[in-house]
């Protein structure tokens, strides 16, 4: 079975559980009105939406380690689904996106029910619902990881890694806007690191493992996932950085230059700093960090780190930890089968357009 294929049929059985789980609490939800049905039908349509790897990884490590891509595993991958459009939900507040998903990003949403829409008041009233709404979709994910099917002991060692790496990534976003507060350059390598922790352990490392732990599969190979899975999540943060700069925001159903608008340490930025000088280096500085940044200007940059070579430089980053991706793959004590499923998801990350 290609990657495709598989992470098709995958989406389509964590949809259908999601739906299910969420129906589930209507019960409860319902009488909050008028928020609590619109809180539920909203995070229902919006976590659809997503691209749900996550949720299919949780599927793939459970079957890598011999067990069935059961009810566990579903459930548990639905919860990745709903933590991942809390987490996003609170990220395009942070990093001020107004779109996602192809549609208006949530606190967008929610801006436009204010009691009078446009203006200050109403991007806070939106904001404020947008946080709750994001914490909702962050409890709700914890709900459905209490009830897991299967043996006790593997959803509880599951449970507890599911909080605890779900903790840390609250931290690399702190990193991540920290140092695009600063004024001072970053390391490659810390770069790398503040990515490890916004999006790469949560969102590959955390469900292969997750599902081997479901899967009844050895805690020894854990450390090997863990590599592999920073390795896959990294190559994926730095196409998104890419896709955020080079990408069409048709595709990728978000805007494009707003890393660029919110001054982002991403490894861009960092090259560019470091090659760009006279009045490339002033334009940039003067373009960088503007929320305010006209597509012209974004294009001034686009170009610009293409002719610095930066571009192309991120590029070869990215393309030597898919090296050692493949690498880690290859080593796995897994069947061939898996092993060229989790080599089609390395190449999709390598080159994916959306
Ligand atoms: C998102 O990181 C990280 C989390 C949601 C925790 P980014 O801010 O770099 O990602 P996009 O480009 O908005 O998706
Ligand atoms: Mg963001
Ligand atoms: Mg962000």
């Amino acid at each position: 079975m290609t990657f495709e294929t598989y992470f098709a049929r995958t989406r389509k059985s964590l949809q259908d559980d999601l739906t299910a789980f969420m129906a589930s609490k209507r019960g409860d939800v319902a009488r909050l009105r008028p928020w609590g049905p619109d809180a539920l039908r909203r995070l229902t349509a919006f976590t659809r939406k997503g691209k749900m790897i996550r949720g299919g990884l949780v599927a793939l490590g459970s079957e890598m380690a011999g067990g069935r891509a059961g009810r566990a595993a579903d459930r548990a991958g639905a919860a990745f689904e709903l933590i991942q459009s809390g987490l996003l939900i609170h990220d395009d507040i942070i990093d001020r996106d107004p779109r996602r998903r192809g549609g208006p990003s949530i606190h967008e949403q929610y801006a436009r029910l204010a009691p009078s829409p446009g203006g200050d008041a109403a991007g806070h009233f939106g904001t404020n619902l947008a946080v709750c709404a994001g914490d909702i979709a962050i409890f709700l994910a914890f709900e459905a990881m209490a009830g897991l099917a299967g043996p006790p002991e593997r959803a509880a060692a599951v449970q507890k890694l599911f909080a605890a790496e779900f903790g840390l990534v609250g931290l690399g976003q702190m990193l991540d806007v920290e140092a695009g507060a600063s004024r001072k350059s970053l390391p490659n390598r810390r770069i790398l690191e503040i990515y490890r922790y916004k999006t790469a352990r949560y969102s590959f490392y955390l469900p292969l493992a997750a599902g081997w732990i479901l899967g009844g599969g050895p805690g020894r190979v854990l450390p090997s996932l863990e590599r592999l899975g920073e390795d896959l999540g990294l190559v994926f943060q730095i196409k998104d950085d890419e896709l955020g700069l080079y990408g069409k925001p048709a595709a990728t159903g978000k805007p494009v230059g707003s890393d660029i608008r919110e001054g982002k340490r991403t490894l861009y930025a960092a090259e560019i700093f470091s090659r760009a000088s006279g009045a490339d280096m002033d334009r940039f500085a003067s373009v960088f960090g503007q929320a305010a940044a006209t597509e012209a200007e974004i294009g001034f940059v686009r170009d610009l780190a293409a002719r610095l070579g930066a571009r192309e430089d991120v590029r070869q980053i990215m393309v030597r930890l898919g090296r050692r991706a493949d690498r880690g793959i290859r080593a796995l004590p897994i069947r061939a089968g898996h092993r060229e499923l989790l080599l089609g998801l390395l190449g999709y990350l390598l080159s994916r357009r959306s």
